[in-house]
């Protein structure tokens, strides 16, 4: 059976379409949906990523403001322009840019912005509601993720996925909605043994590890869905976490980029519309 690719750019830009209609009509009611991205530093690849979602934003129609700060930038700092965004009226949704420069703690930056307004569902309380199965805003990866697997129409009660990484913007996430939405899921990280043993079983793959092509055909079962998260620079070429030729095995493959890249943009644009509509 030949591979399907499961096109993240097209999706996304449907669930676009969408959101643009949504905001215009938000807009009759008197509310533009805000977001403010939140950039420490200038790491390359994260201004390209805050670019992007500050093009995307406007595209819907919505307000977006970047908030550009330098890397030497103490957490007392970080925390009043955090506190600015709470509370201003006009800003829906607050996104702080990951990684953040290492002199800085993430975890403390992240509790300070309003959990109504944490568009990236990275706030404890967020985490927490996510964990106990509560509705709470998605992390915008894995709601991108779950989105294209049910735009393809794969029954997943039952079956057996397999997430390769463990991060709390990925894995650990993915791995939950995966196991609400019925699958019986193994996380696989840097120090399991036998990866392949366990990647060979999974109906449903996820590679978010950060290493261009590390998932090769002989680790993917027969028509498995595989969902490449990955996004690495080899040689000035953009390339996932899976091997290309792992098509010739899987059943379903997300190409990169054109995959989950878009479908990431696409759910940031969804939840904070979903936090605007709140407001108004
Ligand atoms: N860095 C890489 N992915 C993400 C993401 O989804 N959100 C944020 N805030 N930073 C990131």
């Amino acid at each position: 059976m030949p591979c399907k690719t499961l096109d993240g750019k097209a999706l996304a830009q449907r669930t676009r379409d969408g959101i643009a209609k949504q905001v215009a009509e938000l807009k009759t009611r008197g509310v533009t949906p805000g977001l403010a991205v939140i950039l420490v530093g200038n790491d390359p690849a994260s201004e390209i990523y805050v670019r992007n979602k500050g093009i995307a934003c406007e595209k819907a129609g919505m307000r977006s403001e970047t908030v550009r700060l330098p890397a030497e930038i103490s957490q007392e700092r970080l925390h009043e322009e955090i506190e600015r965004l709470n509370a201003d009226p006009e800003i829906d949704g607050i996104l702080l840019q990951l990684p953040i420069p290492g002199h800085l703690d993430e975890r403390q930056a992240l509790d300070r912005i309003d959990p109504r307004k944490d568009v990236d569902g990275f706030h404890l309380v967020n985490a927490g509601k996510l964990l106990a199965g509560e509705k709470t805003v998605v992390p915008c990866t894995p709601k991108g993720i779950m989105r294209l697997i049910g735009e393809a129409g794969v029954p997943l009660v039952g079956k057996e996925a397999v997430v390769i990484g463990r991060s709390n913007i990925v894995g650990k996430p993915i791995a939950l909605l995966l196991m609400q939405a019925g699958c019986t899921v193994t996380i696989c990280h840097s120090k399991t043994v036998n990866l392949a043993g366990h990647t060979r079983r999974a109906d449903i793959l996820v590679a978010a590890v950060g290493k261009a092509g590390f998932v090769t055909p002989d680790m993917v079962k027969p028509g498995a869905v595989v969902i490449d998260v990955g996004i690495n620079r080899v040689e000035g070429k953009v390339c996932g976490d899976v091997d290309p030729a792992v098509s010739a095995v899987a059943g379903y493959l997300t190409p990169v980029p054109g995959g989950v890249g878009p479908m990431t943009i696409a759910m940031l644009l969804e939840n904070t519309v979903e936090a605007a509509e709140k407001r108004a």
